[in-house]
């Protein structure tokens, strides 16, 4: 009996994480919290501006499908239950970069990569690898992720034109969660990542930024 309960609820993750990768890469999402643009003026932006603003948040919102992703493949393997609770918590703020990512986008007239189904099944594929090592280091490197997303998004900041108050909202919620949940990974007990493989992670994300940027 309790092993056709976990098999159920093995079952009921798997239908749950498939759903979730298909929005992910259809593009349609259930947002639980409101776009932190909220009602804030659109900024009068010149045409250089607004293509430069909708392809970094086209760039963020393939950063925010593969971090479903990564969140759903260590969802799965994740062994301990408060974790994958605390991941599954996690992944849902995610959702909700994705959905204010995707509705920015659409305000400033861009579209949305063309390869997410792609940058989604690589990142499944190293979260699940990540979460089979153990949650020790799948935490490490859902931490150091958050850290360079971080990063990442600060970078964004400084070369949004100051006017741009709606995108700027968004990256800046969106920058303060993925502050929170790197903390969340290290409290719950994240190994620290050897520097060759932070530097990896550095590469492989340069590679992603850059191609999504343009498609
Ligand atoms: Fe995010
Ligand atoms: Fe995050």
């Amino acid at each position: 009996m309790l092993q056709m309960t976990n098999d159920r609820c093995a079952v009921d993750r798997l239908v749950e994480a498939l759903d979730l990768a298909l929005r992910a890469v259809a593009g349609v999402h259930r947002a639980q919290r409101p776009s932190p643009s909220g009602d804030l003026e659109e900024g009068a932006l010149n045409d250089a501006e607004r293509a430069h603003a909708a392809a970094l948040m086209r760039v963020n919102h393939v950063g925010e499908v593969c971090a479903q992703a990564l969140y759903q493949g260590q969802a799965l393997t994740a062994r301990d239950p408060g974790n994958r609770e605390a991941l599954e918590h996690a992944a849902a703020e995610e959702q909700d970069h994705l959905a204010w990512s995707a509705a920015r986008i659409d305000e400033l007239g861009g579209r949305l990569s063309f390869a997410n189904p792609l940058w989604y099944a690589g990142a499944f594929t190293i979260g699940a690898a990540a979460g089979i090592l153990g949650d020790r280091w799948s935490l490490a490197f859902l931490a150091e992720t958050e850290h360079q997303v971080e990063e990442h998004l600060s970078g964004h900041l400084a070369q949004l034109s100051p006017g741009d108050a709606r995108t700027r909202a968004v990256v800046e919620r969106m920058r303060a969660d993925e502050a929170r949940h790197r903390d969340t990974a290290i409290s719950l007990g994240a190994a620290e990542l050897p520097e060759p493989l932070k530097g990896a992670m550095r590469l492989m994300s340069k590679v992603m930024t850059t191609v999504a940027y343009r498609i």
